[in-house]
């Protein structure tokens, strides 16, 4: 038997339905769909209204999807992991709760906190649990309600986040196909240029905190952008150098969508041609850890079994990489 390799065998996702135009963002803010459109590439974003639903109601979606899809039964699935940023509750594991409710009942599961790159730091813990033949089915659901802590009166933020996300499941493979290699990383130094201040074990929140607004998101736009576009670029192109992949070789780009400007400069440094860009910014905003996901969602039936695809991701914290696999279906 040859070499045992975590393989994507399904894809499930999902999106609310409310639809956050810029035309109504700018009866919000101080804002125009020109300015979104141009600096972002972002035109609407999906909020989740229904009262009393967290990430988990995302990630329940995704995760029903993908056991539909694959028919596979869920008591097989051994493993249940969500990256989010924005759990149901603090404490208790989003994961533990997904599982369940969609039937895992014997699987365990976790939550990761990778920020923006938390669906590739996820694939790469699942992958390394397949690639040891320890289990053989589990889910790794990327998936976020930035609503829940997104100010809606600042400008620099509200325009660009939204609600969504999706999952994938990975099962061993033998023909080579799946995760082949991967180059992720994180910096410190960017803890204070994204994150939220309060409501942590450092600033646990008080009336202070919440009078100043420090439950919500703060952004250093500008410093985000500049690391964002050379660590993203980077990690892409190391990735194919690594693999001797030249731009002919690879058939998709698999970009985390925070602005279009990034994932331009990302295509650009790889030489790739357009269209071999998944994207989806300009319906789904910045979903965090669901981008990766909702893209493989989007393009799932454009995919072919062989063709090589390139996974870029950079976020908060800072944390950042790329990821190389063959598509298995
Ligand atoms: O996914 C996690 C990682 N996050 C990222 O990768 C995000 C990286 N950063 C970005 O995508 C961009 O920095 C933003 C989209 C957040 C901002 O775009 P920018 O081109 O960096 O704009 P800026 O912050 O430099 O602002 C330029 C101007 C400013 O006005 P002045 O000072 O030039 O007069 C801002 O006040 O645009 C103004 N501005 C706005 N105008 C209209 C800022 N936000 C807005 C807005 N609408 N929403």
């Amino acid at each position: 038997m040859g070499k045992i390799s975590a393989a994507i065998t399904a894809v499930g996702g999902y999106v609310p339905d409310y639809v956050l135009t810029n035309k109504e963002l700018e009866t919000m803010v101080e804002t125009n769909d020109e300015w979104i459109t141009s600096r972002t590439g972002i035109k609407e974003r999906r909020i989740l209204k229904e009262e009393g639903s967290g990430t988990s109601y995302i990630a329940i979606k995704a995760g029903e999807e993908i056991i539909k899809k694959s028919g596979i039964d869920p008591k097989e699935i051994d493993l249940v992991i969500v990256s989010t940023i924005t759990p149901d509750v603090l404490v208790a594991s989003t994961s533990a709760y997904v599982a369940t409710e969609i039937g895992a009942v014997n699987a365990f599961g976790y939550d990761i906190n990778a920020a923006c790159s938390g669906f590739l730091f996820g694939l790469s813990t699942g992958a390394a649990f397949i690639e040891s033949g320890k289990y053989k089915k589990i889910l790794i659901i990327g998936a976020d309600k930035m609503s829940s802590i997104i100010d809606y009166t600042d400008r620099n933020t509200c325009i660009i986040f939204g609600d969504g996300g999706g999952g994938v499941l990975l099962e061993p493979n033998t023909e080579g196909l799946g995760l082949v290699d991967e180059y992720l990383r994180s910096d410190g130094v960017g803890r204070d240029f994204l994150k939220i201040e309060a409501g942590g074990s450092m600033m646990p929140t008080t009336h202070e905190t919440l009078d100043a607004n420090k439950q919500y998101v703060y952004q250093d736009g500008k410093a985000v952008f500049k690391y964002a576009v050379s660590n993203m670029a980077d990690s892409a192109k190391l990735i194919m150098d690594r693999n001797n992949l030249t731009a002919e070789d690879v058939e998709w780009l698999v970009p985390h969508q925070a602005n279009k400007r990034i994932i331009d400069a990302t295509r650009r440094r790889m030489e790739l041609d357009d269209e071999k860009v998944m994207i989806n910014i300009h319906k789904f905003g910045n979903t965090t850890n669901g981008t990766i996901p909702l893209l493989l969602w989007d393009y799932e039936k454009k995919l072919n079994k062989g063709d090589n695809i390139v996974i870029a991701a950079f976020g908060g914290g800072f944390t950042w990489g790329a990821q190389f696999l063959k598509w298995a279906y």
